[in-house]
């Protein structure tokens, strides 16, 4: 199956039939203050397995794509003290947020973080050794989750790795909530993708080499590694 044919299909099954960006700008630049408190309680262990599973090293040149607040963006500065880490969030608010709190942390680090939109990367090809992206495809429509895993394979370079982390989809009664607060607010939430995305990650040349599940209070994440 192409992946046109698998951006039709998602488009057809999906109740995103377009990515609304104006509006998760808008959400994302409100709760850029508070957003910490959830990475706390929800992501953390999973940003912590990511990074352990990520093969990541000191001197690389990384790249976070949609880094909220900027906790795992942090964590991946440390790990690469003498490599460069780049980061883009499309909320100013929170690009602006993470590249405070890595420069006071950090202030000899080669790191970087503004506002992009992942659907359209403004880098060349081939110019990371690693590219990690939590919790950003449940925001995007069908066709824009093809689109940025196009983006993620395209700047990676040759047997590099993509570490993504989505929301799992094995707990009956998270989903019902989780559907629940999409509808409610889907600029926020955005809906489950991950049985989806990884067939679209598998359709454009990436081998999984790592998969696993991750649970913070009662949270259910999907930790996955990938090679180009
Ligand atoms: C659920 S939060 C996850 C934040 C962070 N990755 C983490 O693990 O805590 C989703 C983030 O994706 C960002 N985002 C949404 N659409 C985006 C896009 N098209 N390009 C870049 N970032 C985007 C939002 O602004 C928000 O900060």
């Amino acid at each position: 199956m192409s992946n046109y044919d698998l951006a039709l299909l998602g488009y057809r099954l999906d109740g995103m039939p377009q990515t609304i960006a104006t509006r998760t700008r808008r959400v994302y630049d409100r709760v850029a203050a508070f957003y910490p408190i959830s990475t706390h309680l929800f992501h953390s262990r999973a940003h912590r397995a990511a990074l352990r599973d990520s093969g990541i090293r000191d001197g690389m040149r990384v790249l976070e794509v949609a880094t909220g607040s900027g906790e795992m963006f942090r964590r991946l500065v440390r790990v690469n003290r003498s490599g460069t880490t780049l980061g883009f969030d499309l909320s100013p608010n929170m690009a602006a947020r993470t590249l405070r709190r890595v420069r006071k942390e950090y202030p000899k680090s080669a790191a970087h973080c503004n506002a992009v939109d992942a659907r359209f990367m403004p880098f060349p090809d081939a110019s990371f050794d690693a590219v990690v992206c939590c919790y950003l495809l449940e925001l995007l429509s069908a066709e824009d989750i093809v689109r940025t895993v196009g983006e993620l394979h395209r700047v990676l370079r040759p047997r590099a790795t993509l570490t993504l982390i989505l929301i799992d989809q094995n707990l009956r009664a998270f989903n019902r909530i989780y559907r629940f607060c999409g509808r409610m607010a889907p600029a926020f939430w955005g809906r489950q993708v991950a049985g989806r995305a990884r067939d679209v990650i598998l359709a454009s040349d990436f081998q999984i080499v790592s998969e696993r599940c991750v649970r913070q209070t009662g949270y259910p994440s999907r930790v996955l590694v990938a090679r180009k």
